[in-house]
């Protein structure tokens, strides 16, 4: 009975220009593994949940790149959103569906450009949350022992409860600023939040209705056209008029029922050049190196380029140089917070 929502409609701006409105990380074979992020996505999730019961939430842009990707997927299967409503909406769509056929569903929601190397452990862990999950109202996410101040994440404070793999969260902060992120990691007593929940139909369709009412309102009213000719009408209007906001800052943050599970299994955000570094395989000078490139006394470097060109590099130390269809972007290593800002300009300017 346990449903798994992938959510795969975000363009990964941080990794541009890889990652593109028009084929984002998650569509492509960021790590040379030979799948996609989202098949390796799929994969994963084999052992605790039957093929027919997992849902791929996406832009109606990439309904044909998913197709390609996930052949023996129904179309029933893949749920195209009209615009980008960031995850909240997303959760609640596939939700609600999930729920007008079976209310008694448990629920896994999970991002679809991660990297897990330990799989084993990564569904022992998975399944104590679904036991904890399916008959409460527990909101259970997975923790990952932090290891820098990053940024870019949720962090958890649980109750020190010894001895128990479920505790009880006290605090969730979505992306703090780096002072705050630095004092929560110094403390020793919190978690990244990995972006994967677990809870049952029931309980996050409620945390909807109290923390987010305009989103349940607009699926509950339009509940009578899901699975008919009406569907994608309805729900552009009520996409139309949402506003984008996170399932972390909409409910994670507010409710009072959550609870974690610490996961450490080689979790791996793939959102940003830095974590792509730290992830691959590195050649005896810390180089990330794919395509066709000569590298000299270059190190620590990512050098990606898809062109069927050849590449010369001299002397770069912490860089990183992607060649992407028309975009050539070099970069400071330490700078890439910056590339969102870069993308913003070219958006504006070409
Ligand atoms: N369908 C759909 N629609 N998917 C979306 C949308 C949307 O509008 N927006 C984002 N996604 C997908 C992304 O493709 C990704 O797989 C996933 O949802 C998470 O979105 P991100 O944009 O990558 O979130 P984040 O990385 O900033 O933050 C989240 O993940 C962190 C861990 O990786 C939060 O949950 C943080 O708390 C968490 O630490
Ligand atoms: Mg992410």
């Amino acid at each position: 009975n346990t449903h798994l929502i992938i959510m795969a409609g975000g363009i990964g701006s941080r990794f541009w220009p890889f990652s593109r409105r028009n084929y984002p990380k998650q569509f492509q074979d960021i790590l040379g593994t030979g799948q996609s992020l989202l098949q390796q996505t799929v994969k994963r999730f084999e052992p605790v949940c039957k093929p027919e019961n997992v849902y791929i939430v996406t832009n109606q842009d990439y309904k044909d790149l998913v197709m390609e990707q996930l052949p023996n997927f129904s179309e029933d299967q893949i749920l195209l959103e009209p615009f980008l409503r960031n995850t909240a909406p997303c959760i609640a769509y596939a939700s609600y569906k999930i729920k007008s056929k079976n209310p008694k569903a448990n629920i896994i929601v999970t991002p679809s450009d991660h990297v897990i190397l330990d799989t084993y452990s990564f569904i022992e862990k998975l399944k104590i949350a679904i036991d904890a999950a399916k008959s409460s109202d527990k909101i259970v996410t997975l923790g990952i022992k932090p290891t820098r101040p990053d940024t870019g994440y949720g962090y958890i404070q649980s109750e020190e409860i010894q001895n128990e793999d479920v505790k009880k969260v006290r605090l969730f902060t979505e992306k703090p600023n780096l002072e705050m992120a630095e004092s929560f990691l110094e403390s020793g007593d919190f978690v990244w939040n990995a972006g994967i929940f677990i809870w049952n139909v029931k309980t996050i369709t409620q945390a909807f209705e109290i923390y987010l009412s305009d989103i349940s309102e607009a699926f509950e009213d339009m509940k009578d056209d899901f699975y008919t000719k009406n569907e994608s009408k309805s729900l552009e209007k009520a996409y139309s008029q949402f506003h984008g906001i996170s399932i972390d800052y909409g409910i994670m943050e507010k409710a009072d029922n959550v609870f974690v599970v610490q996961c450490d299994c080689g979790w791996s955000d793939l959102g940003t050049w830095k974590s792509l570094h730290e992830q691959a395989q590195k050649d005896e000078n810390e180089n990330v190196i794919t395509g066709d490139v000569m590298a000299y006394n270059t190190k620590n470097s990512i050098i990606k380029t898809s062109k069927n060109r050849l590449t010369v590099i001299q002397g770069l130390d912490n860089f990183i140089v992607a060649d992407y269809d028309d975009v050539l972007l070099v970069c400071h290593k330490d700078e890439e917070q910056r590339i969102k800002e870069f993308l913003a300009t070219v958006k504006k300017t070409k």
